[in-house]
């Protein structure tokens, strides 16, 4: 008796030495906001796969499947099938799916065209919101309708939307996306928005702002978070930008987050970067209008920053063989707390 009651000790003390007891997710989730990751087509259909989702997600994403490109190469081919997988797996594991993304400049399917005039452009919008948004209602409960809609001198990116349609387009978007799914929350992504004082992050705070002025349906901004350590980052920016949109309302997503290093002497930035996610899911568990932290990917095997940025990598928690980094521990400890 005497013996097994020292073990049970032993162990419980081990266990809580090791880990907390809680996932990651849950502990994000006692902290006020969702954890989550943007999953390629199908990979959670490997088991091992799953396991380490359901370990840190309570919001899902898709990488590319929801993009014009995949979804709708012509224009009476919708390609449902990676939806409908994604959000059956969110399904069966309590997870919510976030659309990415309704509007974009990349990724766009060949029909799209620039000799549209502004009617058929307007219809061509209607079309793809109405058909998502009700196919999906009750399912999907929060949508990026616009992505990257500012260049960084903080003027309006002219995209196909903006060039057929005009300035009005986003407002169009948001009004159509609300009529069709009055509960859905909308938000606007962007990259390079987070430090107060930045013009491109000013641009957007000062768009918003007066879209909420004149009653526009707009529920959250989406900021990238696409770091490098090569870069200077300012936590007290990051904060001070989050309470201006809490201010007016407008909720926040953390939405594509990874810290990218130069991949000759990953060991030099590792604690840069460690610094960096730590201080991130700080402030999303500090201020209550940061809904989720996301990140873009989960090992640095499948993610894209090797492809567009030569030279850099290892910017996820997990390495390339699927392994937790010192980096992820280190968050997972202060999710624990
Ligand atoms: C990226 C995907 O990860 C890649 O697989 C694809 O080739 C290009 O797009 N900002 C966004 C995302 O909003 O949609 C992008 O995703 C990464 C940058």
């Amino acid at each position: 008796m005497k013996k097994i009651s020292i073990i049970s000790i032993l162990l419980i003390a081990l266990l809580s030495f090791s880990s907390c007891g809680k996932s990651f997710r849950d502990g994000a989730k006692e902290k006020g906001f969702n954890a989550g990751i943007a999953l390629g087509a199908g990979t959670f259909l490997d088991p091992n796969v799953a396991k380490i989702i359901k370990e840190n997600s309570y919001i899902v994403v898709s990488e590319n499947c929801m993009k014009w490109a995949n979804l709708r190469p012509n224009k009476t081919f919708w390609n449902w099938n990676d939806v409908d997988q994604l959000i059956k797996f969110a399904d069966e594991n309590g997870m919510q799916v976030k659309w990415h993304t309704l509007f974009w400049h990349r990724q766009n399917s060949n029909f799209i065209s620039s000799n549209w005039t502004r009617e058929e452009a307007l219809a061509a919008m209607d079309e793809h919101i109405t058909t998502i948004m009700t196919r999906y209602k009750g399912k999907i409960k929060e949508y990026d309708v616009v992505n990257e809609m500012f260049e960084e001198d903080g003027t309006m990116r002219k995209n196909v939307w903006y060039n057929t349609i005009g300035p009005d387009y986003i407002e169009h978007a948001l009004i159509k996306a609300h009529e069709t799914d009055p509960d859905a929350k909308l938000y606007l992504n962007e990259y390079n928005n987070e430090d107060k004082g930045n013009r491109k992050a000013d641009a957007m705070f000062n768009f918003v702002k007066d879209l909420k002025e004149r009653g526009i349906p707009v529920d959250g901004v989406g900021m990238q978070l696409h770091l490098d350590t090569s870069y200077s980052y300012v936590e007290e920016k990051i904060r001070r930008n989050i309470k201006r949109y809490a201010e007016i309302g407008i909720d926040i997503s953390f939405s594509e987050v990874d810290i990218r290093m130069p991949t000759d002497n990953p060991a030099a930035y590792e604690e840069m970067q460690k610094e960096r996610y730590l201080s991130l899911y700080k402030l999303a568990a500090e201020n209550p209008n940061v809904k989720s932290v996301i990140t873009w990917g989960w090992t640095d095997k499948g993610s894209w920053i090797p492809g567009e940025f030569p030279g850099k990598g290892n910017a996820l928690m997990y390495d390339a063989d699927g392994k937790e980094k010192p980096v992820y521990k280190a968050v997972k400890k202060f999710l624990c707390k």
